[in-house]
């Protein structure tokens, strides 16, 4: 994968900047410079440098393979890259684990799930977060947080009864609860049986 593959839809950037108006001369939300990750022989991200600026919606695409995961993976702390930069808010950083990147603000829907399919949605809802919560006042922020985004749940149903594409609002459910300034969205419908579900997306408000 190399920096061409990174395509930005400007419309959605534009509707999405109206609902979160942006400080003037705020730099970039996230600034990747030539991040270069190789597995062993295998050159999985090639110097790919992207600006992703407050307010924006990109999307990366790329053929199965072409390193996208690698790169998402790079960003959200789950692996490391080894060369380039990341640019957080126009700091360099160095971002080394997920819970990092969760404290500076950076969430992410993994590709494939990771939900415990005897517990609740809250109760696994509540695995994912950091700390402790009493699980009635997180079923209501649940409930409240998903109906915000069109995206409905119950709290009290067990994950085993849960449709596909239920199971999948749970993972992105989760990750807004954490309400990040970015949000990374790996594939988070290639579970789905839909023409239109082959993406990486990043949104930021
Ligand atoms: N941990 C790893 N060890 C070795 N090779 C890896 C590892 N992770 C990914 N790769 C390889 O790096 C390349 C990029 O993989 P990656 O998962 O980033 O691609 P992708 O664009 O997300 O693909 P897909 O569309 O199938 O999800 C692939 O050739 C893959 O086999
Ligand atoms: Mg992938």
């Amino acid at each position: 994968m190399n920096s061409a593959d990174c395509t930005k839809n400007p419309l959605i950037g534009e509707i999405t900047t109206a609902q979160h108006p942006i400080a003037e001369n705020a730099p970039p939300r996230l600034e990747l410079v030539n991040i270069t990750k190789r597995y062993n022989a295998l050159l999985a991200n090639d110097y790919i440098s992207l600006k992703v600026g407050v307010g924006e919606i990109h999307a990366v695409l790329g053929e199965n393979g072409a390193g996208k995961s690698t790169l998402m993976k790079i960003i959200y702390g789950a692996a490391t890259a080894d060369e380039g930069e990341i640019i957080w808010n126009g700091r360099s950083v160095s971002i080394e684990s997920p819970a990092a990147a969760r404290r500076i603000g950076i969430g992410m829907v993994y590709q494939h799930f990771s939900l415990f399919e005897t517990l609740t949605v809250a109760e696994n809802i509540a695995l994912g977060l950091e700390g402790k919560f009493e699980l009635a006042a997180l079923s209501a922020r649940v409930i409240e947080v998903s109906e915000k985004y069109g995206l409905p749940l119950d709290p009290k149903r067990t994950v085993h009864s849960l449709s596909v594409g239920e199971r999948q609002r749970v993972e992105i459910v989760r990750c807004l609860l954490q309400n990040p300034a970015l949000l990374i969205l790996d594939e988070p419908t290639s579970v789905l049986r839909s023409a239109l579900h082959r993406y990486t997306v990043f949104y930021k408000k």
